[in-house]
């Protein structure tokens, strides 16, 4: 399995773009997988610069309903006429996000991309063929991002704080690994994996997304306090962690002094074989 970072915040590749945003492309025996599009057409043009042909690829999947993750579905489906994009039955709800250091500002998908008939709505999980499943509804709450406070959704024509129903992560099996990926781990990454443990009685051997510690509305990084908690209840485990995006610098330098080679980053332009 390879797991190249189409576009990332970072880019340590003077010929590739970066953004808010997180895209990933994954190939395995069966699939060629888009794990998310980025904010904008960036992942679709780094793409074409890392030798990644958006045209083959079989399936996408949704991580969640922000524009930094879905912000590049129009441009991917001019360049793919076949894949579908999996997503959760909500993904298109309004989302905003305010904080008392700024406006309201609307973070959702583009509602002009709907109807369309290769979007897949899901709700909660689902076990897609023997290498892919969706995991969805993740409970739990140790150590969730404080930045949640500031993300809202809308329902019944009112803004509520998001609940975060419209997030999943992907699982993918292949030559007795298990790879988890998350998008921006709303529900917090501790939950995804406590969860994904007490479900199928072991853990991932490698989990790869963003953390979101890092508040992009009150630009706040994490309170080093839940970060070192996440930390340490990341050490505990036997797994290896790929993390960037949302995570932010501050936070993943601190993550990294407790995790060592347990953690690396995923800058842009980057690639990792399994
Ligand atoms: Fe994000
Ligand atoms: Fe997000």
């Amino acid at each position: 399995m390879i797991i190249k970072t189409l576009v990332e915040n970072i880019s340590e590749k003077p010929e590739l773009g970066a953004e808010h945003g997180l895209c990933l492309y994954i190939e395995t025996k069966r699939h060629k997988i888009l794990f998310d599009t980025g904010a904008s057409k960036i992942f679709a043009e780094n793409a074409l610069k890392m030798g990644v042909d958006l045209a083959a690829v079989d399936i996408v999947i949704l991580s969640h309903g922000h524009y930094d993750h879905g912000g590049g579905i129009r441009t991917f489906l001019t360049l793919n006429q076949t894949a579908k994009i999996y997503m959760q039955q909500n993904a298109f709800q309004n989302h905003f996000s305010h904080s008392i250091f700024s406006q309201q500002k609307y973070i959702g998908l583009d509602q002009g991309l709907l109807p369309n008939s290769r979007f897949v709505f899901v709700e909660n999980g689902l076990i897609i063929d023997e290498e892919l499943e969706l995991f969805s509804k993740i409970a739990g709450n140790r150590f969730s991002p404080s930045g949640n406070q500031d993300l809202y959704m809308e329902m019944n024509g009112e803004l509520q704080q998001d609940d975060f129903s419209h997030e999943q992560d992907l699982i993918i099996s292949e030559n007795g690994k298990t790879l988890l990926v998350v998008g921006c781990a709303h529900r917090g990454i501790v939950n995804i994996v406590d969860q994904f443990k007490q479900e199928r009685k072991k853990m991932p051997d490698v989990v790869i997304g963003g953390f979101h510690l890092y508040n992009g509305a009150a630009k706040r990084d994490e309170a080093p306090a839940i970060v070192d908690g996440i930390g340490q209840a990341l050490a505990e485990t036997k797994v290896q962690y790929f993390t960037g995006h949302c995570t932010g610098m501050k936070s993943y330098e601190q993550l990294k002094v407790i995790l060592g080679d347990k953690l690396g980053y995923i800058s842009t332009g980057s690639q990792i074989s399994l």
